[in-house]
């Protein structure tokens, strides 16, 4: 059976795979490793037996609260260790390691958005395009833009998540990344008062952040105003956006509302979940996106 995960290099030893999910829990393989992570979203039944769970992880994150848990190892796991996808003859390359709240360093889920991206500014090529991608953490939506050519904005909260995305754009074979420690909000203020442009605007807001001179970030209170800004930043002869939400509170029906109001010029907007596909091509939710164009 073929994995519908068709943007994502399944197969190869240092890709990514889902081979599970379920009982609240994901089994994945990055590259060597293979984790459990604990998912809100995986609702359905596991399909695989709880022995094979066990015998093939390396680490299982341990969910203690709901902003707190740690990493339990059953198999020696690298301080560091390498993830590759490749979509569009690109491949982007990442150093992981166990990470704070169950992350590792990348999003696999956001391969097609990076897809989209580079589609974009692939389209976009003879135009010198400017891509401003804010909340940026793992950087990947930033290496694609970057990997098609695009000249690209980089803004995060986390000096050190900076310096990470930094190292795996150079293991990514990339460079000339702007890379802001800035507020988005903020940011795109500024933007907006220097009469800057951007054809292409990417966004991945947490549910709840913190700027780097702590400015508050509520999704919830804050999306709508930042959104209507962004729409002024857009270039309005040629543009594309990718907004990505993944947060417990947001239903697609909030964000069909959300999008409604302000997106009312962008008729042609697409807005659907995203999925990651296991080894029986269940499918477990990974958010929402919303993408348009105005590119032929
Ligand atoms: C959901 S993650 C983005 C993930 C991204 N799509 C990726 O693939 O790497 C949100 C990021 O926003 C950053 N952040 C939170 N509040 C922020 C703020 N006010 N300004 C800028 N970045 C912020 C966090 O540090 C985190 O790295």
């Amino acid at each position: 059976m073929k994995n519908m995960n068709y943007h994502i290099n399944t197969e190869e030893k240092d890709g990514y795979l889902l081979l599970d999910s379920g009982n609240g829990e994901r089994l994945e393989r990055f590259g060597q490793i293979y984790l459990i992570r604990p998912d809100q979203n995986a609702q359905l039944k596991k399909s695989l037996p709880d022995r094979e769970w066990s015998s093939l992880a390396h680490a299982r994150f341990i969910q203690e609260t709901a902003t707190s848990g740690k990493w339990v190892k059953y198999k020696p796991v690298p301080e560091k260790w390498a993830v590759f996808f490749t979509f569009k003859n690109v491949q982007l390359r990442f150093l992981l390691t166990l990470s704070a709240f169950k992350q590792v360093g990348v999003f696999p889920e956001q391969v097609e958005n990076w897809e989209y991206i580079f589609d974009n500014v692939t389209a976009l090529r003879q135009k010198s395009p400017r891509v401003l991608n804010l909340f940026g953490y793992t950087g990947g939506a930033s290496f694609a833009a970057r990997a098609a050519g695009a000249e690209v904005t980089h803004v995060e909260a986390l000096k050190q998540v900076i310096e990470r995305a930094k190292k795996n754009m150079k293991l990514s074979g990339l460079g000339n990344i702007r890379w802001l420690l800035d507020d988005a909000v903020k940011f795109v203020n500024k933007e907006i008062r220097r009469g800057n442009l951007y054809h292409g605007i990417i966004l991945d807001p947490p549910s709840f952040g913190r700027g780097p001179k702590g400015e508050i970030w509520k999704l919830e209170q804050d999306i709508e105003h930042l959104l209507k800004n962004l729409i002024k930043l857009l270039n309005p002869d040629e543009h594309f956006f990718v907004l990505n939400v993944y947060s417990a509170g947001i239903t697609i029906e909030y964000f069909k509302k959300l999008a409604n109001t302000i997106f009312d010029n962008f008729k042609k907007y697409e807005m659907h979940e995203l999925f990651l596909y296991d080894l029986n091509n269940k499918k477990l939710p990974a958010g929402l996106t919303l993408r348009f164009n105005n590119l032929a």
